[in-house]
Formats: C-alpha cells, sequence, structure tokens
C-alpha cells in the first residue's frame, strides 16, 4: 500500500511538534526528517536534538530521516538515540562500495530501517548492487538542499527502472522532492512505495484531500 511520508521541512518549525501532529491526523503514514549540514548540499537545516525533542512528543510516530551530509557514519548513533526508524543516506557522500555496506549493516544493526537515496545525477543501477543490505531505495526527485523545487520527471523513469528489483527484494522504493497531486499519482504509476511531500502537503488547505489525491 502506498505511504505517505510528511517532509517537515515545510512546516511552521516554531510549533513542529503541533504541525507534526496535523499531518499525521491528516493521513501521513511517516514523518519525514530532513537533515542538512551546509556541505553536503548548500543548507542547513536541523539535526538530532530536533528529532529527539519531537520524539518525546509524538513517541508513536515512524521517523523517516533522511541525511543529506557528508559524514553520515559520525552521527548515526545520534539519529538512532533521538527515535529514527528509518535512516537514509546518500550514495554520493560515501568514499566506496565497502563503506555503503559497512553504513547501511550500522544502520540495521542499531534496530533500524536502512534506506540508500540518490542525487538526480546518479544512475538508477548504482543502487542494485546493495538492494540485499537496505529496506528502502530515496530517488530524488529534485536536486537535494531545498523544499519547494519543481519535479523532475526523469525520477519517473528511475522509479521504472527500480520497481521490479526492489519490487522482488520486498525493498521500499520512496521519491522525494516536488511531490504534489499532479506528481505523486504519477510516481505511484512508476512504482513509488512512499510519496515524501512537503510543500505541498503543509501549504494544503485540505491536507486530508491531499493525501487522497497523493494515493491516486
Ligand atoms: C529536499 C528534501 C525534501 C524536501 C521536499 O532536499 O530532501 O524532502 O523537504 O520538499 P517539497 O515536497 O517541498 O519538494
Ligand atoms: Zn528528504
Amino acid at each position: 500500500m502506498l505511504q505517505l511520508s510528511a517532509s517537515v521541512l515545510a512546516a511552521d518549525l516554531a510549533n513542529l511538534a503541533a504541525q507534526a501532529r496535523w499531518a499525521l491526523d491528516a493521513g501521513a503514514d511517516m514523518l519525514h526528517i530532513d537533515v542538512m549540514d551546509g556541505h553536503f548540499v548548500p543548507n542547513i537545516s536541523y539535526g538530532a536534538p530536533v528529532l529527539k525533542c519531537l520524539h518525546s512528543a509524538l513517541p508513536d510516530a515512524f521517523y523517516d530521516v533522511h541525511l543529506m551530509i557528508t559524514d553520515p557514519n559520525k552521527y548515526l548513533p545520534d539519529f538512532v538515540a533521538a527515535g529514527a526508524r528509518l535512516i537514509t543516506v546518500h550514495l554520493e557522500a560515501l568514499p566506496d562500495a565497502a563503506a555503503v555496506r559497512q553504513t547501511l549493516g550500522a544502520i540495521r544493526a542499531a534496530g533500524c530501517k536502512a534506506g540508500l537515496s540518490v542525487k538526480p545525477a546518479t544512475p538508477a543501477a548504482a543502487v542494485l548492487p546493495y538492494l540485499d543490505a537496505l529496506d528502502l531505495v530515496l530517488v530524488m526527485s529534485v536536486e537535494p538542499g531545498f523544499g519547494g523545487q519543481a519535479f523532475l520527471p526523469q525520477a519517473l523513469d528511475k522509479l521504472r527502472a527500480l520497481r521490479d528489483a526492489c519490487r522482488a527484494r520486498g525493498v521500499w522504493l520512496e521519491v522525494d522532492g516536488g511531490v504534489d497531486a499532479v506528481t505523486g499519482p504519477q510516481c505511484a504509476a512508476a512504482g513509488a512505495d512512499v510519496l515524501v511531500a512537503g510543500s505541498s502537503f503543509f501549504k494544503s488547505p485540505g491536507p486530508a484531500a491531499l493525501a487522497a489525491a497523493l494515493r491516486g
């Protein structure tokens, strides 16, 4: 079943817990936490202390943590302790195949689901060697770093290229960036299992209707 992960990057961060509660009440299945370090991407968002507070306020939510950071290994324990249930790292942040496997293994060993993400310029095939070691592949449909960007339609080809291999292994296929009532159903038709929605969801006057529309 298609799941919706609400990216709180687009929320009113002064009222984060209330906004997260609102998103879950409106039909989001999980909360997407975009962590940016100003180095791997040209923007800084928030880190494990913010997740820890949000997790204290909403302990039962599923936290889908997207690490857009240069040194994910250094910070994994902090995010695990803060309440992450799924941690996604970027293939481009890791130097070689051994490092990718080591990182995915460390995430799983800590009791979380492990995700691997690719930026728009990275070919879909780059994740295939790791499918046995992960729970989710995240296809970026914008350049990571900012919310509110336009969806890059090449992401649909990437989803189509990955859907069968992911399904065969029970790996979730997630898409992130520019997902709205038009592009969301396109992504679902192309094979996405998890839609990340930030701006479209938090700026919507009718989030429950939008959640239904995103699910097609
Ligand atoms: C971008 C982030 C996205 C972002 C999505 O770097 O990874 O999760 O919050 O935001 P929208 O839905 O506004 O494109
Ligand atoms: Zn994200």
